[in-house]
């Protein structure tokens, strides 16, 4: 809605001006003030909140990996994760609305149409709240990987930029996810989208390398009595690698072409080498003498090419930590089509289940690279529940036990008849599909829902007291409820204990001391107290070994710290 600037007072344009006037002047920016969504007004009234679907919880065994499935608007989501999943997060795979103006994405409600002046602020607005929660979540190594295509790549890039830090981008993937091109576009048939990659700080993340191919360890054509190998100039190329700018590193070998001989001493018959190459110039070896004395009799083979006498170093396959990944992914295994869409039909024995999965093999890529085996993985754009198959599928080819969280709301019922049933039939396998095994693992179904605040802000306090042991359920890990009584829980599982004293009474709590006496292990109490200090601890002398931690008071602050985003 245009101003009308000649209706304004002098106090109401000297503010306008001062607004102006402290604008950021470079960079990205968006009508963030026009663009809020609805339930933003509510996020001062109301604490989100999660109720567990118990139905739906898929319990094999203790010592699985323990997944969340949390249906609902992923802000609301990723509140409640900031107080039980704050900095514990290793790895965030998001593949977001794109903003096409398809009618593929509603914002507060409606469809973003093409034609919308408002669609990029709309989309930065919307994804801008989500990040900021969501980096709070990420470990210190942790990463994030965005999936994204033409229509934002640029403003996203932009934001990540301001949010993670420009130093933290660890790259921009291209990946042909459409190798038949896009036909119906006007100029160009589009077959690529992005994947946008940032640490949290890159000084502490890592990225691993795929494994060798059949192909590839083909390519290791020699074999020694150590190891298959291939061959590499000895001579150094590219940067640093003249005689002049490391002059130690050139210098004289001697060859015994009758014995194959290397050494730094001339005998008899020997022939000089010199780290000088085809065209003549001067240039290095890739060691120095004392590490040439140490490796040369195994490592370098000496051959005479076009009748010169050349060294080479051994590239050894058992040394190989597997291939550096490139920037663009091109292979058969990313097309979305057939290993994203003919997954979805394969699983489920029927067509158009969804319209836009990912290739499956296109996300176990990427979290193959920045996931270790024990890494949670969070998704909160979870759509079809690509990312909990392929973290599925990495355990099962390498024995890990990496978890995942599943966030999607239930626009067109995606939560309930595709993104659960998908990873259902992935931990149970298919009937109808033999060669589908199960995967084994443990979910818990989540929905997310509020507490209305109360005036009195004991009140509240008191409320969520009473409702947050799902919360401290998924904070701790721990599922099972062993003991409910009105003053408190007590959950279990594998042998940690975790105890809810939720009652403003605090006379039975030592009803809940005889309950954690009884068994052995790790133990922690959440303790109610309407004190903001938290607990006091002289009331704990004889709870020796047994974890204290104070309730609710914690879990308004994560709130009011979000809400505050
Ligand atoms: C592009 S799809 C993700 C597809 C997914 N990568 C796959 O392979 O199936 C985006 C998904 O995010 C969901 N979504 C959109 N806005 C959301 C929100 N605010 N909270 C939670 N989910 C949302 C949509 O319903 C949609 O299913």
């Amino acid at each position: 809605m245009a101003i009308d600037y000649s209706a304004l007072d002098r106090d109401a344009l000297i503010d306008l001006v001062k607004k102006l006037d402290t604008t950021k002047k470079y960079g990205l920016v968006w009508e963030a003030d026009r663009t809020r969504e609805i339930f933003e007004n509510d996020l001062h009234t109301s604490i989100p909140f999660l109720t567990e679907v118990k139905k739906k919880h898929i319990f094999k065994d203790d010592a699985l990996p323990n997944n969340l499935f949390i249906e609902g608007d992923n802000y609301h989501a990723l509140s409640v994760l900031n107080y039980t999943h704050q900095g514990k997060i290793d790895v965030i795979y998001i593949d977001p609305p794109y903003n096409t103006g398809n009618k593929s994405w509603k914002y507060n409600n409606d469809y973003v149409e093409k034609d919308d002046n408002f669609k990029h602020s709309k989309w930065l607005s919307f994804m801008s709240k989500r990040l900021l929660l969501a980096k709070k979540l990420l470990t210190q190594s942790g990463v994030i990987v965005v999936a994204i295509d033409d229509y934002e790549i640029h403003t996203l890039r932009l934001l990540m930029d301001e949010i993670f830090g420009e130093r933290n981008r660890m790259g921009t993937i291209t990946v042909v996810h459409n190798p038949r091109g896009r036909n119906d576009e006007k100029f160009f048939a589009t077959s690529h989208e992005y994947l946008l990659v940032y640490a949290l700080n890159e000084e502490f993340a890592t990225l691993g390398h795929f494994k060798l191919t059949e192909e590839d360890i083909d390519s290791y054509s020699k074999s020694d009595g150590i190891s298959a190998f291939s061959e590499t100039p000895f001579i150094r190329t590219g940067n640093n690698s003249t005689r002049e700018s490391r002059p130690n590193l050139y210098y004289p070998i001697y060859f015994n072409e009758k014995s194959g001989a290397l050494s730094l001493t001339k005998s008899a018959g020997d022939v000089e080498l010199l780290p000088v190459n085809e065209a003549g110039e001067e240039k290095t070896w890739r060691w120095g003498k004392d590490t040439f004395e140490a490796k040369k009799d195994t490592e370098l083979t000496c051959r005479v090419v076009k009748g010169t006498p050349r060294l080479f170093k051994k590239r050894r396959v058992i040394d190989s930590k597997g291939k550096k990944p490139k920037t663009v992914w091109s292979e058969p295994r990313y097309d979305a089509s057939a290993h994203g869409i003919m997954v979805l039909q394969k699983l489920f024995g029927e067509k158009d289940v969804f319209p836009y999965p990912k290739s499956l093999y296109a996300v176990k890529d990427i979290l193959e690279l920045i996931t270790t085996p024990t890494s949670t993985v969070l998704d909160f754009f979870a759509g079809s529940g690509t990312t909990g198959h392929a973290v599925s599928l990495l355990n099962k080819d390498d024995g890990g036990s990496r978890q995942f969280i599943l966030c999607t709301d239930n626009e067109n019922n995606i939560a309930v008849d595709v993104c659960y049933p998908r990873t259902k039939k992935v931990i149970e396998g298919v009937d109808t599909a033999p060669d589908i095994t199960g995967i084994p693992s443990n979910l818990y179904y989540y929905q997310t829902s509020f507490i209305k605040k109360s005036p009195s802000v004991d009140e509240t306090k008191i409320q969520l007291a009473e409702k947050c042991n799902e919360l401290i359920k998924i904070r701790e890990g721990v599922f099972h409820t062993i003991k409910e009584t009105d003053d408190f829980y007590l959950m279990a599982q594998s042998d940690r204990y975790v105890g809810v004293y939720f009652s403003i009474d605090s006379n039975n709590i030592k009803k809940l001391k005889i309950e954690l006496d009884k068994v052995s292990g790790h133990k922690t109490v959440y303790v109610f107290t309407l004190d903001s200090f938290g607990v006091n601890m002289d009331d704990f002398d004889d709870w020796t070994g047994i974890e204290i931690l104070p309730i609710p008071q914690s879990i308004l602050e994560i709130f009011e710290g979000v809400s505050n985003v």
